[in-house]
């Protein structure tokens, strides 16, 4: 049966973090994978989050399944972070289920979706997340892309995006990324979500919004303004979020679907057909991230030290855009790149060529994804002199 298949490559964005691993060149600056990294270059563990792990050893007296939905209480924290005060949950139109990871969030929806309507399309913005086609693929979806990043001016293609997605089917599926956009770190601002909320009530698309970053763009009510927007004129809508950035959870795997219906009733009925989809796939989720969340965000003291650790998060990631943008000018470089300081998030487009960031990677020990995305969380004040000069020397 084996012998049938053939080798895949690495996966774009995965396949970076080993190579960088097994590089020995001391200045090499990891520039890949969406990760947060300190001025030391380290992921550490959030102090709120070995709180909140200690308070957990401490109190956990059993490890018993906990059913398709996961932890009601992690579920329901999570509504609140998603929807604020929002009317959905006054009008309890929303279940959310725990998942594991973003990732498990978006495939669990593509399977959801397949059982709305097999074979359904969904469009993706253009690019994207590499691995968001992969998945709604596998999962018989059909994917489609609408304009989005406009990379000769670097910035957002928002008139080609409204009128493609005015043309989309009433049954197709739109993905949107509700903040720091992977990988150009292009956001929509409030009034062109406005619009997009407009286009889908009108339209009457399922909008499918990706929320991996939720509080590292400008906060966390700030980040989830667009979808909330969008809820405030949409009967349907998928959310799917993550834990791994905000929380700094990334190999707990820990995330949430929730979705929208029209009414409470019709919503019981669809979050059944969600509760089978997570059944046949992995029965349930992975408890511990869940558990961890739950107890930050039901604490007022480590909730209060998370606001603050995320905050530092965000500051870091923001200062490195600018930090960047102000040592290439030092270093010579006459290119604009004060595009970089526009954009939100842990990622923008350098805008070099491909074999120009293949050339950072074989004579600096850079790495970065193929298409220029940058992981701006790896740049450092000790590397920063290191990274300008040798894309200076690349340009
Ligand atoms: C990324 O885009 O680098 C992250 O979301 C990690 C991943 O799984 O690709």
């Amino acid at each position: 049966m084996f012998g049938r298949l053939k080798a895949l490559p690495a996966d774009p964005i995965l396949g970076l973090l080993a190579k960088y691993r097994e590089d020995a060149n001391p200045q090499k600056i990891d520039l890949g994978v969406g990760v947060y990294k300190d001025e030391a270059g380290h992921t550490a563990i959030l102090d709120c989050v070995k709180k909140a792990e200690k308070y957990r050893n401490d109190n956990e007296d059993t490890k018993v399944y906990i059913g398709p939905t996961g932890s009601p209480v992690f579920n329901d924290e999570m509504s609140k972070l998603i929807f604020g005060h929002h009317k959905v949950l006054l009008e309890n139109r929303a279940r959310t289920v725990s998942t594991p990871g973003g990732t498990g969030a978006l495939r669990v929806a593509a399977e959801f979706i397949k059982s709305c309507k097999a074979g359904a399309t969904i469009w993706v913005s253009n690019p994207t997340w590499a691995n968001h086609t992969g998945l709604f693929e596998a999962a018989g979806l059909t994917v489609k892309t609408y304009p989005y990043y406009d990379y000769e001016n670097k910035t957002l293609d928002f008139d080609g995006m409204l009128a493609t997605l005015k043309e989309v089917s009433a049954d197709d599926a739109v993905l949107l990324h509700a903040c720091c956009h992977n990988p150009s770190g292009m956001d929509l601002n409030n009034e062109q979500w406005q619009q997009v909320a407009e286009v889908a009530k009108s339209v009457g698309f399922l909008p499918v919004v990706d929320m991996a970053y939720q509080g590292f763009g400008e906060g966390l009510d700030e980040d989830a303004y667009g979808l909330r927007l969008m809820a405030d004129s949409v009967e349907e809508m998928i959310v799917c979020s993550s834990c791994s950035k905000n929380f700094g959870l990334y190999r707990e795997r820990i995330g949430a679907i929730t979705i929208i219906g029209q009414s409470s009733a019709a919503v019981d009925v669809a979050n059944s057909v969600l509760l089978y989809v997570i059944r046949v796939i992995y029965s349930m989720p992975p408890a511990h991230g869940a558990a961890l969340v739950e107890t930050i965000l039901h604490s007022d003291e480590l909730r209060q030290q998370w606001f603050v650790e995320l905050k530092e998060m965000r500051d870091r990631i923001n200062g490195n855009r600018q930090l960047l943008v102000d040592k290439l000018i030092e270093k010579g470089v006459t290119r604009d790149f004060s595009f970089i300081t526009r954009q939100m998030g842990m990622f923008s487009f350098l805008g070099i060529t491909p074999e120009q960031v293949q050339q950072l990677q074989d004579e600096y020990s850079i790495y970065m994804v193929g298409s220029s995305r940058m992981s701006i969380a790896g740049i450092a004040n000790s590397n920063v002199d290191y990274l300008a000069e040798s894309i200076a020397k690349v340009l």
